[in-house]
């Protein structure tokens, strides 16, 4: 097949193996979004397990631990995926390290209360299964099968966040207005979440057919599933413009594009913090990794 040939299978619903020969701009552009999803998938556990020492119960801190540690579980297996494309994991994590790669903007911000857990475990990962479900039918067929696995993960999750909402919003006027002051604070992070609304023609990873929506799509299947949500629990969205219009979409206030492009090139309030934790990690068990690793070399 060449490229145009290439191009039309996948437009057409095609999807392809690590065995079939690939263009090297989908290849390329495959390993540059996949990584990206693995080192989110990485740096996503840190915000939350600052949280785990402090959890409020005994089931809390259990559910915040499986929740962390299938968050790691996700980055093993989106790494391997990447490793079959020809780029070893121990060059993502050199290029996560040293700020060549990217994670997503969410990550990047600091978890100031339990309300953030909540916020985190409940909306994060809710606008997070809105583009993982649409990966379900990504063009690259390995990338496509471990999702379902991870998707399937990702929704326990959500319900875990919405538990600890709940609780909270059954709880003192105090405990609501920490879930307050949380959603108001993540509410711009999550409205960049999706990315700009470019037209998906004009998106490469949706020309791929590795994505199979485009931003604003997401974005508005996001505000459809969740806002109604946020308002029944009697928390209210720090937008003044946001509204659901007659047609049936959603109207608000342009997103801080600014914002997102300085967080996710590194400029985020604890971007480097997180890094110089995972440096340090890395760094920590580098002796394992050349003891366990000595035979093979
Ligand atoms: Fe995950
Ligand atoms: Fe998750």
């Amino acid at each position: 097949m060449n490229e145009t040939e290439f191009l039309e299978y996948v437009q057409s619903g095609g999807q392809v193996e690590a065995t079939d020969d690939l263009p090297d701009d989908y290849r390329a552009k495959l390993i540059k979004f996949i990584e990206m999803h693995g080192n989110s998938e990485l740096m996503g556990v840190l915000p939350e397990r600052e949280w785990i020492l402090r959890a409020p119960t005994l089931q809390r801190k259990l559910a915040l631990t499986a929740k962390v540690q299938d968050e790691v579980g996700h980055s093993q297996l989106i790494y391997r995926v990447v490793e079959d494309l020809g780029k070893p994991r121990e060059r993502c994590l050199d290029d996560l390290i040293s700020g060549k790669s990217k994670f997503h903007n969410v990550f990047h911000y600091p978890t100031k209360t339990w309300g953030d857990v909540g916020v985190i475990a409940w909306l994060v990962d809710a606008a997070a299964i809105i583009s993982q479900k649409a990966l379900l039918k990504c063009s690259y067929a390995p990338y496509a099968r471990i999702m379902k696995k991870i998707c399937w993960e990702e929704s326990f999750h959500i319900l875990h966040g919405r538990d600890v909402i709940l609780t909270l919003m059954n709880g003192t006027d105090d405990q609501r207005a920490l879930v307050q002051e949380a959603l108001d604070r993540w509410w711009g992070p999550l409205m960049q979440f999706h990315g700009n609304p470019i037209d998906k023609e004009d998106d490469p990873m949706y020309v791929w057919r590795i994505k199979s929506q485009g931003n604003e799509e997401a974005r508005q299947q996001f505000l459809d599933g969740y806002v109604p949500q946020i308002w029944e629990l009697g928390l209210s969205v720090s937008d003044p413009r946001l509204r659901k219009n007659d047609d049936g979409v959603w109207e608000y206030s342009e997103p801080d594009w600014d914002e997102l492009k300085s967080v996710v090139t590194g400029h985020g309030p604890r971007s480097q913090d997180r890094l110089d934790l995972r440096r340090m990690a890395r760094e920590n068990s580098a002796w394992v990794r050349q003891v366990v690793l000595a035979d093979v070399a």
